[in-house]
């Protein structure tokens, strides 16, 4: 059982540290596991929990409710519908069957599709609204799309916590309470962005505005360690959602008879000569969490591919599938790579990419193995990278 901890006076962790998960969603890799952070808020008339947690683990969640002697809970804040945050929600409810759950109306209807709790079960709250638990009161804050349609932040105003659901999380099992080294949580949190929530970037510009004026002395999300030095995750928000790109070149390729991988070897070592700073990925045996983490700040992608049945590597597509989906600030995007009879490649992943409104530089396709003049081409595409990257002001 995880030790319960306070944070402030009768506001206590009461959540579960899974070491040993994976894998998220079946396909986000989890090199550090991760948690399901719920928290109980003791005020001096009313009991609230902040969330529960995956239902593989809500024996934890109750054992630590338990623990410290909770009889009854009048309200569990749901700032997120989905199951790792809300999967143990009926057995709670089940336990204290006097508690409501406190949600946007979008949250309720979602809570009542996926965990088939009654509809009157639940209290509805608006942007902005508070709720007083006698000596403490909690405020609403809708903040959508971080990362679902329904989500909302909860404010303890008289101490000064964010629970910020998923924004501002990582997945990282650790038993620090707060972060205590920071680039460790650096690496977990812009993991957790990149695979998460990028994808709303530009959204969460507009949450990040919402909560600018809020005196916050604690972040406590719902993945990973509370922040009791907020503006560390702020500032590291702020300088992932803005615009600001950096002169990066994300390379992710497949190379079957190596061909392929003479092409990338060759224009990594351009780019490197023109001072410009490479990550490289072989998809064969890349984590794709690292992938989605270098594509944070990149300007390029060049994506390298072999070719199979006249098409891209079936890796490189689904690559190249979830480069589109994660919505990245990219700029520019080139294909090189070669063919034995025919390739289409081009057209394919150029298409897969569309919505991303990429400018497609020249592209370096080449017959069997590469010639000098596709050493050329190659060279040619790093100049092009190079310039492209001065008009548009990336920084180092
Ligand atoms: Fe951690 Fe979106 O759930």
């Amino acid at each position: 059982m995880v030790k319960s901890k306070e944070l402030k006076p009768d506001v206590c962790y009461v959540g579960a540290i899974d070491w040993n998960r994976r894998l998220f969603d079946e396909l986000v890799p989890l090199p550090d596991g991760t948690s399901y952070n719920s928290y109980l808020i003791k005020g001096s008339e009313k009991t609230a929990l902040i969330d529960t947690v995956d239902l593989p683990m809500v024996d934890v969640l109750i054992n630590n409710l338990t623990r410290l002697g909770i009889k009854n809970v009048d309200y569990v804040i749901a700032n997120h519908a989905e199951q790792d945050h809300s999967g143990g929600l009926p057995q709670i409810l089940k336990i204290y069957p006097e508690a409501r759950v406190v949600a946007t109306p979008k949250c309720k209807n979602m809570l009542m599709d996926l965990l088939a709790i009654p509809e009157d079960k639940f209290v509805t709250v608006k942007d902005r609204e508070t709720l007083s638990l006698g000596n403490k009161t909690l405020e609403f804050i809708y903040a959508p799309w971080v990362h679902w349609p329904e989500t909302m932040l909860t404010y303890l105003k008289e101490d000064k916590i964010l629970f910020s659901c998923d924004l501002f999380g990582s997945h990282l099992a650790s038993s620090d309470l707060y972060v205590r080294d920071e680039a460790m949580v650096y690496e977990a949190a812009k993991r957790y962005y990149a695979e998460i929530m990028m994808p709303f970037r530009t959204i969460i510009q507009k949450n990040l505005e919402k909560i600018k004026d809020l005196k916050v002395d604690i972040i406590a999300p719902s993945h990973g360690p509370m922040h009791n030095n907020p503006e560390f995750i702020l500032n590291a928000y702020k300088h992932w959602v803005f615009d600001k790109l950096k002169n990066i070149v994300v390379v992710p390729y497949v190379s079957m008879h190596g061909s392929t991988k003479k092409m990338v070897d060759y224009f990594v070592g351009a780019l490197i000569e023109r001072d410009v700073t490479v990550k490289q990925f072989n998809l064969t045996n890349a984590d794709i969490g690292k992938l989605a983490i270098s594509l944070v700040d990149a300007a390029t992608v060049v994506i390298g591919t072999s070719t199979v049945l006249t098409g891209a590597h079936p890796v490189v597509i689904y690559a190249t599938y979830l480069v589109n989906a994660l919505r990245p600030k990219l700029k520019f995007a080139s294909v090189i790579g070669s063919y034995g009879w025919g390739s289409r490649a081009i057209e394919q992943l150029a298409g897969i990419i569309s919505s991303l409104k990429l400018e497609i530089l020249d592209t370096v396709l080449c017959k069997g193995v590469p010639k000098d003049e596709d050493f050329k081409s190659l060279d040619k595409l790093a100049d092009s990278i190079v310039k492209k990257h001065k008009e548009a002001g990336c920084e180092s």
